[in-house]
């Protein structure tokens, strides 16, 4: 069953000068989580941020979920520096990780919601004997590395057949969307069965970041 509507602005695209201002003024707008991408250039070519910014954060006074997206290389030791850091949800690449039931336990034994990341050509059958341990599954429509690319419309299939699988079992699991989600594909990408929703230069390159959320959730809401 879909879970109800998350949209969690990927602060990649924020103004980092003014972070902990931009992260409020998003919140403000109508986000509900924070969406915290971390490049590790190894694993995809970029660099960003790691678990000191999103301390910060939290020191600021960020209460919202921080929902981390981890694109490194190898995994492990950044899940417990970022349980401490402040995180709500921690998600990885199976193929990053050496083995990736281990992660998830460590993931859960740190405290935090674990989700695992499918690139637009990863086979879904990393899914079959992780399924039931993940909180969330975050289904990538772009390459990892880069914000502000174009959405990658054959994951609209996989969105499609992930939903199934979901469905097929008892378990309240978020199905997540991430790479160029905008207003104009939103109702495409939550008919075919996402729920939770990653944008960043749709929402931070946008002049009134109210308008945008709202736009998107009523856009979320007509696809029913
Ligand atoms: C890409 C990141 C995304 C990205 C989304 O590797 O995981 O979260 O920042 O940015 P937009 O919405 O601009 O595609
Ligand atoms: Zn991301």
């Amino acid at each position: 069953m879909k879970q109800s509507t998350v949209i969690a602005p990927s602060i990649l695209a924020a103004d980092f000068a003014r972070l902990g201002d931009e992260v409020d003024k998003v919140l403000e707008a109508g986000a509900d989580w924070v969406h915290f991408d971390v490049m590790d250039n190894h694993y995809v070519p970029n660099l960003t941020i790691g678990p000191l910014i999103c301390d910060a954060l939290r020191k600021y006074g960020v209460k919202a979920p921080i929902d981390v997206h981890l694109m490194v290389e190898p995994v492990d030791d950044l899940v417990g520096m970022f349980a401490d850091a402040g995180a709500d949800s921690i998600s990885f690449h199976p193929e990053a990780s050496r083995h990736v039931d281990r992660t998830i336990q460590l993931i859960h034994a740190a405290g935090c919601r674990a989700g695992l990341v499918l690139n637009p050509a990863t086979p879904l059958n990393w899914l079959d004997d992780t399924l039931a341990d993940l909180d969330l599954v975050l289904m990538m429509s772009v390459n990892p590395g880069f914000g502000g690319q174009q959405f990658i419309s054959n994951v609209l299939d996989r969105i499609r057949r992930v939903r199934a699988r979901i469905d097929a079992t008892d378990y309240a699991i978020r199905l997540q969307v991430d790479g160029g989600v905008k207003t104009g594909n939103i109702t495409d990408v939550a008919a075919a069965g996402a729920d939770t929703f990653v944008a960043g230069s749709a929402i931070f390159g946008a002049d009134n970041y109210r308008d945008v959320i709202t736009s998107m959730r009523a856009a979320v809401d007509q696809a029913g």
